[in-house]
């Protein structure tokens, strides 16, 4: 039971191959990216260690190197069986908080994100991939055996180093994904032809890991739920696959994922343009080929309420959560304390993702700027040595997290915010499709705030002579940024505010109720998210939205999981999309008329029926308060948009920063 009683179902203790969970929680395997060097690094354990301290019962490690050929991945080389100490520690500081660890096995196969070939690639047929089109060597019956018994030795170094267990990845379209569907595995010897040669992998690296470590070591197994690709798996073919791998009763628990490594990838971080818990109707229905083996949900399952449910109504036994514990890893100790209103909650924007593959940084979030930090559980920043006069200007993200944190630190500070309300410009993003979640991030924020005292002046924009007049040591600037108006507007046309920036255009656009006629052009030079919200806002209004971009593309900016469903989605509005094309201004853009131009051919493709021409483009701070606060002798910190402007989790982390400094 909770300190409270709430949430009793998620609470009540468990056992996996005779280990005790002290809850149904587990993390969910995240790639942290925290191991550049193929070595467990304090930085991992830290993460893992937060995780277990947080209050999760159990966490699955990012993939480790199992196999041999993995060893120039950034990921921890076990197979090489040199570092038994810091295999140690890590298992220590997780299993040392009543934490069962868990080390991920996975191989990509032919799966690769980025652009190009994978030449190394292997895989079931000589098939490609559908993302890279890397073609990869099919695995001789040999090679299969092989990679068999390196990653069982592997495994029963893990357990000797004190792992609780393993977990093999046989989701996301990796190797033994590509294995499992006939998509991509066209063999006809005894490891493809039929549904029991294609599990034949699976099955019998179950059978060896459990000769390997034994009865006594956890063994868990996540496979492909539905993946999204014809002539592939999806709800009725992963029951085949889950019954045959079950039957022996030889896993310990099993999860589903979805979608595969084809442009159904956004399947598998499922973002906030669709429902919670997205994978819940294919995973209630395929409990029942499980063989009373359990089962642990997962996919979008943020709110200790919702998971709590799950359990209660037996639709699974165990709860499984990457980002919402990236997000916040003190979930689970928060929950049971019925602290639910403290949770930092995950925005389910996949700016995680991001990190990891567009960046290749390690994993950070918006909503948690010290992922993997020492203080990062239940983060409350240690009281300042010489306490300040702080006054924070602008109370968008980067603004409010730099209040919470300097108040918490004892610090005296005012927030001045020209808005009514906290948030800025997430404010808009919020009333956009997709854009619910980002109140979690100012929500938590002002709360924070006025618990640690910082008083809020709102809807009052600054003047120098109000700032001066609070005595302030230090201002933490944070009143953000403005977009560029284009080069192909003449000065008179910007100066009327007759083509309004995004922004501007959307504050109008969003009172629209009844469907417009006539076409709006979207000129972007943005390629970041929001923009594509707007854009689906504008569809929803207009007759007709057009995006015209000088690139080759859209949302090139984008992490890929993000720009599947942006495309998809505009695709489904019928939103329509001139590329390496700039509008030619005239004044016949009055009467309707606007000429976008082919940058390379000079081609014309003539818009008839304007209605309203609007863009979305890289912004420029706004921080004219700056040099005469310098001037009048005050230190100036810039935040967010205000020093450079970017995306959300650059306005949290340097907020976080700015909160911080002594
Ligand atoms: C940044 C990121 C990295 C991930 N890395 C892995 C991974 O290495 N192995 C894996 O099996 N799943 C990985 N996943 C998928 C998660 O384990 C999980 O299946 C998915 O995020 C859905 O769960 P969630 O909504 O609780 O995050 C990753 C997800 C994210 C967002």
């Amino acid at each position: 039971m909770t300190d409270n009683g709430d949430f009793a179902a998620l609470f009540t203790p468990f056992t996996l191959a005779g280990k005790r969970l002290r809850n149904r929680i587990a993390h969910a395997s995240m790639t942290t990216l925290s191991t550049p060097e193929g070595k467990v690094t304090d930085r991992q354990i830290r993460y893992h260690a937060n995780r277990a301290k947080g209050g999760a019962a159990m966490t699955v490690t990012e993939p480790l190197g199992t196999m041999r050929h993995q060893a120039n991945l950034p990921r921890v080389q076990v197979w090489r069986q040199d570092d038994p100490d810091a295999l140690k520690r890590l298992a220590d500081a997780v299993e040392g908080q009543d934490c069962r660890l868990i080390g991920q096995i996975q191989d990509a196969g032919r799966g690769r994100h980025f652009p190009g070939r994978n030449p190394e690639a292997i895989g079931a047929s000589a098939l490609p991939d559908d993302l890279s089109w890397t073609v990869p060597r099919a695995l001789t019956v040999d090679e299969i055996r092989g990679l068999i018994a390196e990653i069982a030795e592997s495994a029963s170094y893990l357990k000797a180093s004190g792992f609780s267990g393993v977990e093999i990845s046989g989701g996301h379209g990796h190797l033994f994904h590509q294995f499992l569907s006939p998509h991509s595995n066209r063999r006809d010897d005894d490891f493809g032809g039929s549904w029991d040669g294609r599990v034949r992998i699976v099955a019998e690296l179950v059978a060896a890991l459990r000769d390997a470590c034994g009865a006594d070591f956890i063994v868990g197994l996540k496979l492909p739920g539905d993946d999204g690709v014809p002539d592939s798996i999806g709800p009725a073919e992963a029951a085949e696959i889950a019954d045959r791998l079950t039957v022996t009763r030889n896993v310990d628990y099993v999860c589903f994922a979805g979608g595969a490594h084809s442009r159904t990838l956004e399947m598998h971080t499922p973002d906030r343009h669709g429902a919670p818990m997205p994978y819940m109707g294919f995973i209630k229905d395929l409990q029942a080929a499980l063989h009373g083996v359990p089962l642990m949900a997962l996919g979008r399952i943020t709110d200790p309420a919702e998971a709590d449910g799950i359990l209660a109504r037996g639709e699974a036994q165990l709860i499984g959560m990457g980002r919402t514990l990236l997000a916040d890893p003190a979930w689970p100790n928060k929950a049971r304390a019925g602290r639910t209103w403290d949770i930092r909650y995950c925005l389910s924007c996949n700016t995680c993702w991001g990190t990891i593959v567009t960046q290749q940084i390690p994993v950070a979030c918006v909503n948690n700027p010290c992922v993997a930090h020492d203080n990062e559980v239940d983060f409350k920043p240690e009281l300042a040595d010489n306490l300040k006069r702080v006054v924070v200007i602008g109370a968008g993200l980067a603004g409010m997290e730099a209040a919470w944190i300097a108040a918490a630190r004892g610090h005296e500070v005012t927030v001045i915010g020209a808005s009514d309300e906290v948030g800025g410009k997430a404010r808009l993003r919020e009333r956009l499709p997709g854009g619910e979640t980002v109140s979690s991030v100012y929500d938590f924020q002002m709360v924070a705030a006025k618990r640690a005292g910082a008083t809020l002046s709102l809807g009052r924009k600054a003047t120098m002579e109000d700032v001066v007049a609070l005595k302030p040591d230090r201002v933490i600037l944070a009143t953000g940024s403005r977009m560029i108006p284009p080069d192909w507007l003449p000065d008179g046309v910007r100066k009327e505010d007759w083509v309004p920036d995004l922004r501007a255009a959307l504050l109008d656009i969003l009172r629209i109720e009844t469907r417009q006629p006539g076409a709006v052009v979207l000129y972007d030079t943005d390629h970041t998210e929001a923009t594509y919200a707007a854009a689906e806002a504008l569809a929803g209004r207009f007759a007709r939205t057009v995006i015209v971009t000088p690139r080759d593309s859209v949302a090139t900016d984008v992490p890929l999981v993000t720009r599947q469903g942006i495309l998809r989605r505009l695709a489904e509005h019928r939103i329509e999309i001139v590329s390496l094309a700039e509008p030619r201004w005239s004044d016949r853009a009055a009467e309707g008329q606007l000429e976008l131009v082919n940058i390379y051919n000079g081609d014309i493709t003539m818009i008839e029926d304007l209605v309203l021409l609007t863009y979305a483009t890289p912004r420029v701070p706004d921080d004219a308060l700056a040099a005469p606060l310098r001037a009048a002798g005050i230190e100036v910190v810039l935040v967010g948009d205000a020093r450079a402007p970017q995306e959300m989790l650059f306005a949290t982390a340097s907020g976080h920063a700015a909160g911080m400094v002594d």
